[in-house]
């Protein structure tokens, strides 16, 4: 069966992080991701985790401890778009699932403007082969607008340093989400 778009993010991300590397949880939500991408870093890597909500973080931390994962992992409470305040070494991958929290405050949601800023501050520290996978929801209010400025965004990137690809079921009732990854190319020329 053709995987959802939650799976394939999370087989692209299986394919490329390793033990040791740094990542980035830009959506800590109810830490499904985190936890994947924590238990495929090991401790001898890291990862950082955002979210606006406590509630996020309260599960995600319990989430962890149950598996062992803490140690290794810094829920960070605050928004992505500060993402470069605690990271600026080279990272291997980020993940994004925009949107609300699922069970939680539909009214919270990602914004555009955030997104695109914590967008461009991790661009330039994704190392050659790395991935940022965006699982775009936007069937919400507000959605939309966040949709159109995400494809705008990753359709810019300039081919001679990022391979970009989109991923959706186009046959599919209730907005399905769509998933963005881009990769930096090992070519790539400069850092952006
Ligand atoms: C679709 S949920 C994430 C689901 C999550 N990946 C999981 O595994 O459960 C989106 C999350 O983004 C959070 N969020 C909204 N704006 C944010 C921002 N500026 N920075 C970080 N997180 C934000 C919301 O609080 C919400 O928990």
């Amino acid at each position: 069966m053709l995987p959802t778009a939650m799976h394939y993010s999370h087989t692209l991300l299986k394919e490329i992080v390793q033990p040791g590397h740094i990542v980035v949880d830009a959506t800590m939500g109810n830490g499904f991701d985190t936890e994947l991408l924590a238990t495929l870093v090991g401790p001898k890597g890291h990862v950082f985790a955002f979210d606006i909500q406590e509630q996020a973080l309260a599960a995600t931390r319990q989430r962890l401890a149950e598996k062992e994962l803490l140690s290794h992992v810094s829920l960070i409470h605050r928004g992505h778009e500060h993402v470069a305040d605690y990271v600026d070494g080279p990272i291997q991958a980020a993940i994004f699932n925009l949107g609300y929290l699922p069970r939680g405050d539909k009214g919270i949601i990602t914004l555009p403007q955030t997104t695109k800023q914590a967008l461009e501050a991790l661009l330039p520290r994704l190392a050659p082969k790395g991935r940022i996978i965006i699982v775009c929801y936007y069937g919400h209010q507000g959605g939309a607008a966040e949709l159109a400025a995400i494809q705008q965004f990753c359709a810019s990137l300039p081919q001679e340093s990022y391979n970009v690809m989109s991923y959706q079921f186009i046959n599919q009732r209730n907005q399905p989400p769509i998933l963005y990854c881009i990769e930096r190319k090992k070519t790539a020329l400069t850092f952006n």
